[in-house]
């Protein structure tokens, strides 16, 4: 008798252990990936800057941190000492439960990976290269860094880059695409290649794992075969696309965002009592005379009056729909405020004599979709406030192959 509950308690024991086990179990089916870019404008940022990185140290497994104009472009035999302090700030930050898996740059472009210390043994990074896409494709202020890297068996490729700048050259950013991508191509591991292969074999012949098939064939559309040889791929950077109104506009839209998302919100990015304050830092006078019903945005505001009229603009994601770039790509929904073009140390938006309209010229694109890679968080650091541009960082949940 006493043996059979002795055996009931140690089952039951089993059967505890075993509930416990099982979200691990499931942990180790996914990983969590954040991916950061953030254009420096060739200052460095405060370590109090870099609060957002420590948090996302707890909740990723992964972390890509791709910056943009670290240092100016002046030819150097040694490492600047901006891209010097740079690397002691992460590892400060991330120094104690990260291994920094890799580094690589090409002028002020710079790529850095970190893997969580538990996941090294299981991470390998493959190599990385770079795409040079400046003046006649050699100056280097233009450009991409890549890492390719494995999970256990699934294969990544995280793409950080600096694209064509200017309100007005959509075609330049989407032919720097093009060219990133058909050069990376090249440079896809053989072994990659043939895997890829032999399981699109597998899946014309019926017998892939269930999910795999579907999945890619979810995407639709043209696109690079590239793409169909990483598992999971991440694009990030300064990609310089703007909204497609001008500057009075754009206004204008911010303004009745944050009017929408309850006079601050959305728009404003401020905390508290700041709120009032920045919104007439941004609202010049010709904001508030009345508008000539011939402004785009006056038209599509009318229908949806939050930051979706802006991005309706939007280049990037124009030119996504339209098959210009980036296609196949998804984005997690934008809720932040343009990224570019602050005054720097400021919330106002260039008071300068150019007066530049603001813009989400900062994101991180990924593929393949849901449920592969779920985005968990989207987001601009509005706190961080020494460049022109906020950093913007995406964490997601990415599934793992078998
Ligand atoms: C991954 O992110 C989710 C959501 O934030 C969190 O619940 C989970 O604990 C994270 N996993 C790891 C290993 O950090």
């Amino acid at each position: 008798m006493r043996h059979a509950i002795a055996l009931h308690v140690l089952l039951l024991l089993g059967a505890l252990v075993a509930l416990e086990e099982e979200p691990q179990q499931e942990e180790r089916n996914s990983v969590n990936v954040s991916v950061v870019t953030w254009n420096l404008a060739e200052g460095s940022p405060k370590l109090s800057d870099l609060r957002f990185l420590e948090e996302l140290g707890e909740k990723s497994d992964l972390i890509c941190l791709g910056v943009q104009e670290i240092e100016n472009l002046t030819p150097r035999r040694q490492e600047g000492h901006r891209c010097r302090e740079w690397r002691r700030l992460q590892h400060r930050v991330l120094g104690k439960d990260f291994v920094r898996l890799g580094h690589h740059s090409i002028g002020s472009i710079h790529l850095t990976v970190y893997g969580k210390r538990e996941l090294a043994s299981r991470t390998k990074l493959v190599k990385m290269s770079d795409v040079v896409c400046g003046v006649g494709n050699v100056l280097q202020n233009k450009g991409a860094v890549a890492a390719f890297l494995r999970v256990d068996k699934t294969t990544f490729l995280f793409i950080t880059a600096h694209l064509a700048a200017h309100q007005t050259k959509v075609a330049e950013r989407n032919g720097d695409y093009w060219r990133i991508i058909g050069e990376l191509e090249q440079e896809i591991p053989p072994a990659w290649i043939k895997r890829a292969a032999k399981r699109r074999q597998k899946a014309l012949t019926g017998t892939a794992a269930a999910g795999a098939a579907p999945e890619r064939a979810a995407h639709g559309g043209e696109r690079s075969v590239f793409l169909d040889m990483v598992d999971r791929v991440f694009f990030f950077g300064d990609l310089n696309y703007r909204i497609d109104l001008d500057r009075l506009d754009v206004q204008r839209g911010l303004v009745a965002a944050a009017a929408v998302a309850g006079g601050g919100g959305a728009a404003a990015g401020g905390r508290g009592g700041e709120r009032g304050r920045r919104r007439t830092a941004i609202v010049p006078e010709a904001c508030l005379q009345p508008l000539p019903t011939s402004s785009p945005w006056v038209k599509a505001a009318a229908a949806k009056p939050s930051l979706q009229s802006l991005l309706d603009f939007d280049q990037l994601t124009l030119e996504r729909s339209r098959g210009g770039a980036f296609v196949g790509f998804s984005e997690a929904r934008i809720s932040f405020p343009p990224t570019y073009k602050y005054d720097k140390n400021s919330d106002t938006y260039d008071s300068s004599a150019k007066m530049r309209a603001p813009a989400w010229t900062d994101r991180v694109l990924f593929l393949p979709h849901q449920p592969a890679v779920q985005a968990l968080d989207y987001r601009s650091v509005q706190t961080a406030r020494h460049s022109d541009h906020r950093p913007v960082v995406g964490t997601y949940k990415v599934m793992l192959t078998k």
